[in-house]
């Protein structure tokens, strides 16, 4: 783009979630550095990449879990870096952790109550016939408690309960985990998809790269803490080069140089 072009903002150009520049760790040592992601309104984005390499600390650092030593986060073109949880939630940042996503001891109902809490009752009813119509099946089990449902039923409930406030964006760090390959697929094309579709911008970390690619519309693969390439999921899967970088044997070739 030459100077003298207007600049679009990133509203207007649909980018729900740009984080910049992202520098972030446990201490003043970065695990992540120099990353830049998007994420457009509707659209599934994924990051894949193998243990260790700083995703869940990327989604961490979006959400100032981990420490940002560097960079930027923007909402809708608006700053909010370094604002808190809560805020984020009520700005439309919604999270669903790898491990311990739901309420046990409470009914699918009572779930998703807690993830309405910040809402007033009526509009929280609202809210969860808005999230029994991304997940049409959660409405038969909505007495049930979480304990007797099935993984993906439990993931299901996990993100209906993360929808409760509204997101315009979803961090989702690893849904699949611990599923068997038949429900991470169905999690993935059958929920993770249902978002993008209602709309909602999605930030995929998955460990399960060819899963998540058949789903998402952007990919960005990570190694040892950065972005090492980027490209629509589709060109990705259909050229041998790149499938090769993302999830084949080049994965520890491109590792062992950075
Ligand atoms: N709370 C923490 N304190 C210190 N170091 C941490 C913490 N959490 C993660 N790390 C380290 O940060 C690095 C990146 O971890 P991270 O969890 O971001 O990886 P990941 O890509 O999500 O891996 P996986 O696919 O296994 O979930 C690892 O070396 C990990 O040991
Ligand atoms: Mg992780």
């Amino acid at each position: 783009m030459s100077s003298a072009e207007p600049r679009v903002s990133e509203a207007e150009a649909g980018i729900a979630l740009a984080a910049r520049g992202i520098a972030a760790g446990y201490s003043e040592i970065p695990i992540v550095s120099d990353v830049d992601v998007e994420v457009r309104h509707g659209q599934v984005v994924a990051v894949v990449g193998p243990n260790g390499a700083g995703k869940s600390t990327l989604l961490k650092a979006i959400l100032g879990i981990a420490r940002l030593l560097g960079g930027h986060i923007e909402l809708d073109g608006k700053d909010v870096t370094g604002l808190p949880l809560p805020r984020l939630a009520r700005l439309g940042i919604g999270y669903v952790p790898q491990a311990e996503d739901v309420f046990e001891g409470l009914r699918v109902r009572e779930n998703l109550d807690m993830g309405g809490y910040l809402v007033n009752p009526r509009e929280r009813a609202t809210r969860m016939e808005k999230a029994l119509e991304v997940f049409p099946q959660l409405r038969s089990k909505l007495n049930r408690y979480v304990e007797t449902l099935s993984g993906g039923e439990r993931k299901m409930t996990a993100i209906a309960r993360v929808l409760m406030l509204d997101p315009k964006v979803l961090l989702l760090d690893e849904p699949t985990a611990g599923l068997s390959p038949e429900l991470s697929r169905v999690v993935l094309e059958e929920q993770v998809r249902a978002l993008g579709r209602h709309g909602k911008a999605v930030l995929l970390v998955e460990q399960k790269a060819v899963a998540a690619l058949g789903i998402a519309d952007w990919a960005y693969m990570m190694v040892r803490g950065r972005v090492v390439m980027s490209a629509r999921a589709v060109d990705v899967l259909g050229d041998p080069k790149m499938r090769e970088i993302f999830l084949g044997a080049k994965g520890p070739e491109l590792e062992a140089k950075v």
